[in-house]
């Protein structure tokens, strides 16, 4: 995570293959979450290939909302999809 001023960007989050579908995922970007309201946070934000349907619903379940789209940021035709949470919510985990 990246923290400028009163905005956190997630870098990334992954889990590893075989123990991806049990809320492992959710479980690290709550902490996250929590970490960025802990710290004074206005929002939180992030960037996600446009095709990665697991990922986007993951921040969609978690509140995240899709602002904007940037093309080819990955590469000619892999669009990014940002996300945004705001204003960000109290998780029931400890910061870290
Ligand atoms: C994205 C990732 C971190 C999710 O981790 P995970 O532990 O599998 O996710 P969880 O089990 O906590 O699932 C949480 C939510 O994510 C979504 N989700 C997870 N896997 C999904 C899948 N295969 N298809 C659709 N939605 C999925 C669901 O909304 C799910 O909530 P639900 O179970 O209530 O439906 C994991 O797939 C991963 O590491 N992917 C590779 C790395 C990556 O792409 N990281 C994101 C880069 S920005």
């Amino acid at each position: 995570m990246v923290y400028v001023g009163a905005e956190a960007d997630v870098q990334t989050i992954a889990v590893a293959t075989d123990a991806q579908g049990h809320g492992w995922g959710r479980v690290l970007l709550d902490v996250l979450i929590e970490d960025a309201r802990s710290c004074g946070c206005a929002q939180l934000m992030l960037e996600v290939r446009a095709d990665n349907e697991p990922a986007i619903a993951l921040y969609a379940h978690a509140g995240f909302e899709v602002i904007s789209t940037r093309r080819s940021y990955y590469g000619p035709g892999e669009d990014a999809v940002i996300m945004r949470l705001r204003p960000i919510p109290k998780m029931l985990v400890p910061a870290s």
